[in-house]
This record gives structure tokens, sequence and C-alpha cells, in this order.
């Protein structure tokens, strides 16, 4: 069974609650259960993990190099943290970044991602859609 790990960065344990007319009203729980759901329907299993800390962030993408694959939504890091792409670069699993809203349609410093060159694919603007997007395209 494909192992598929799921890593949220800083705020998005605020999920609900965080400026809901860019992020919807479902908890990050409930999104986490929705992935949870849809691994199973299609045959993979999923580990979650949010942390508020850039180096506990680096520490799972460092501890999910084996996993058959890495959806990553850092969040703020995504715009400027070196060694978290640093981390994406150096791990096995193929890695794609997420975002909930359009990083594009929003401030000029969330269309720079640091990320994106060292992942497989980005996926951005689908809400919750956008995770269930990026393990469709981990698995197929
Ligand atoms: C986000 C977009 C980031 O710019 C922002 O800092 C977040 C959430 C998203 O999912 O849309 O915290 O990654």
């Amino acid at each position: 069974m494909k192992k598929i790990i799921v890593i949220n960065g800083p705020n998005m344990n605020l999920l609900g609650k965080r400026e809901p007319e860019k992020y919807g009203t479902l908890t990050l729980d409930a999104i986490c259960g929705e992935i949870a759901a849809k691994a199973e329907e299609w045959g993979a299993a999923c580990e979650f993990f949010q942390s508020n800390s850039e180096g506990e962030i680096i520490g799972a993408v460092q501890n999910a190099s084996d996993a058959d694959g890495v959806i990553l939504n850092a969040a703020a890091y995504t715009h400027y943290s070196i060694a978290l792409r640093d981390a994406v670069a150096a791990i096995a699993a193929p890695v794609v970044e997420v975002h909930m809203s359009n990083v594009h349609a929003r401030e000029d410093f969330r269309r720079n991602s640091v990320i994106a060159p060292v992942c497989k694919g980005s996926i951005a603007g689908f809400g919750a859609q956008s995770y269930i997007l990026a393990l469709y395209a981990l698995l197929r």
C-alpha cells in the first residue's frame, strides 16, 4: 500500500476560524478526514503532520524521505524558507506543493514560492480539493 505524508505549516491549525473567506470553514481535522477517506478509496494510506515551527516541518520532510509521496502546504514558509527548500530537495520522495487559496491572485509576495522549483508540481486555488488533487497526482 502506498504511503503519502501530508504536511501542513504555520496557522493551518486555525482552519475553520482563520480568514474563512479565503480558506473556507472546514477545520484541518475535517480536511484530513476527507484526504484519508479518498486515500483509502484509492488504496493508499496517509499520515498527517502540522506544525507552526519551521524546524519541525523540516524534520517532518526529512522523515518522509522513504514515503511514496509528500503533500506539502508550507503556508507562509513557502515564500521564504530556503531551509525548507533544501529539505525538499534532499529527500527521495516526490513532493507536491499545495495551497488552498490561489496565491497568484493575492499579494505580490505570495506569488513567489522558494520551494516550487524543487517540487514535482504545484496545486493552488481549489480550497480543500487542492489536497485531493495532489493525492490523485501522486497516486496516478
Ligand atoms: C496558503 C497560502 C500562503 O500564502 C499563506 O501564508 C497560508 C496558506 C494556502 O493554503 O493558501 O498560510 O499556503
